[in-house]
């Protein structure tokens, strides 16, 4: 039986990886991992094939960056031939990048089965590129695996037979727990000088936050007044620092007290900076459900979430991009009036373990 697990950005990786080592287990299956190469730079792919202890990709197929079009049709068109070639019994995508959408396509183009990790998650909003991924990707999927119940209520309401969904739990999570040990080993903290000392750790990347200079000035401008209670660290995705050349903020941002700024970190590095952060600030996706796994409270910078069971019972809050409301949240935090949450069913460590039995008897 023979699979191809997709990968192609960042968030990717930390979920395939517990998937592809499970697979390895199982004499009948035989996965070749293929990277798009949809993120390409080393601190966004190869640092984490090496933390997450991934093997190279039997396939790369180095897509590069462009506008939505032009990657997912590139990615289309190189995946064509590697199906062509390879005819694997299934494609397994991860999450909901566009490599994820296009090579689903593809496969579904040639009759292929597809299962989709992450499925059924919805934040309801098409201007996400991400919503249009999602849909895309699990209207076409023959195993939908979902890591929290409003998944299975927004699949049913598409009309998903039931007979295609399972509930599997969260490969994000086995990897955060099969790593976390290990990622206390790393020197971050005292290299960025924040050990003992209470930290803010903040990731921001979404085109609706950065791509727009008034709403980029008015999160630094939040940063500052933020800055002057806590360290901030910020490792920063390319996107927002491509943005803050193009819109000029290179000074205004350098003049901000207590504001860190590195380059992208790897997994064990960025682990060990969330398990000690004082709180995160996020427009991420996953970052939500691991705060809320190891009980960090977590503020998104966004006006919705896919992932509404990390509000309900996690430690996360949405606040949209309004300064004011970011900086009240913040200071409810740091004065010990954080949220305290619950883990989520089905978050322990052994999703991948369940999505490859199922797999392995149904395929
Ligand atoms: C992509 C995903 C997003 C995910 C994010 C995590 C889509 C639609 N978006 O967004 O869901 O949350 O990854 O990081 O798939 N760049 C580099 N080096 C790289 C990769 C990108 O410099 O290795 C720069 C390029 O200028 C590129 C820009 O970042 O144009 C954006 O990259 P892209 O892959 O288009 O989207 P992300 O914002 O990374």
């Amino acid at each position: 039986m023979k699979i191809l697990n997709i990968v192609g950005a960042r968030p990717n990786f930390m979920k395939i990886a517990p998937i592809h080592r499970e697979m390895g287990k199982y004499p009948g299956l035989k996965p070749l991992l293929i990277h798009t190469g949809q993120h390409y730079d080393k601190k966004m792919s190869k640092l984490f094939f090496q933390d997450l202890l991934l093997p190279e990709p039997d396939i790369y197929l180095g897509v590069g960056s462009g506008t939505h079009t032009e990657q997912t049709a590139r990615i289309m068109l190189d995946f064509e031939k590697v199906m062509e070639e390879q005819k694997p019994d299934l494609v397994l995508v991860v999450g909901d990048v566009n490599s994820t959408a296009a090579c689903s396509l593809v496969a579904a183009k040639m009759q292929t089965k597809i299962a989709h990790v992450e499925a059924g998650l919805r934040s309801f909003d098409r201007t996400m590129p991400e919503e249009i991924n999602r849909m895309i990707t699990d209207a076409l999927s023959d195993f939908l695996f979902v890591t929290e119940k409003s998944g299975l209520e927004n699949l049913k309401n598409e009309g998903i037979p039931d007979n295609k969904v399972f509930f599997t739990g969260n490969v994000m999570i086995d990897s955060l727990k099969f790593f976390l040990e290990k990622a206390r080993e790393s020197s971050i903290l005292s290299d960025l000088q924040v050990n003992g000392s209470p930290f803010a750790l903040v990731t921001l990347h979404r085109p609706s936050n950065v791509d727009v200079k008034e709403n980029l000035e008015n999160l630094f401008y939040t940063f500052s007044v933020i800055g002057k209670e806590v360290k901030i660290v910020f490792p920063m995705h390319p996107r927002t620092k491509k943005m803050i050349d193009t819109f000029d903020l290179e000074n205004y941002v350098a003049s901000i007290e207590n504001l860190i700024i590195t380059d992208p970190i790897g997994y064990l590095d960025f682990m060990q900076l969330m398990q000690n952060a004082r709180l995160i600030l996020t427009d991420s996706g996953g970052i939500q459900e691991e705060t809320t796994y190891l009980g960090i409270p977590c503020i998104t910078i966004r006006e919705n979430t896919e992932r509404p069971i990390t509000v309900d019972i996690g430690t996360n809050v949405l606040v949209g991009p309004k300064a004011d409301r970011i900086i009240h949240e913040t200071e409810k935090i740091i004065s010990g009036n954080g949220k305290k949450g619950k883990i989520p069913e089905l978050w322990d460590g052994n999703a991948a373990e369940r999505i490859v039995k199922i797999l392995s008897e149904d395929l």
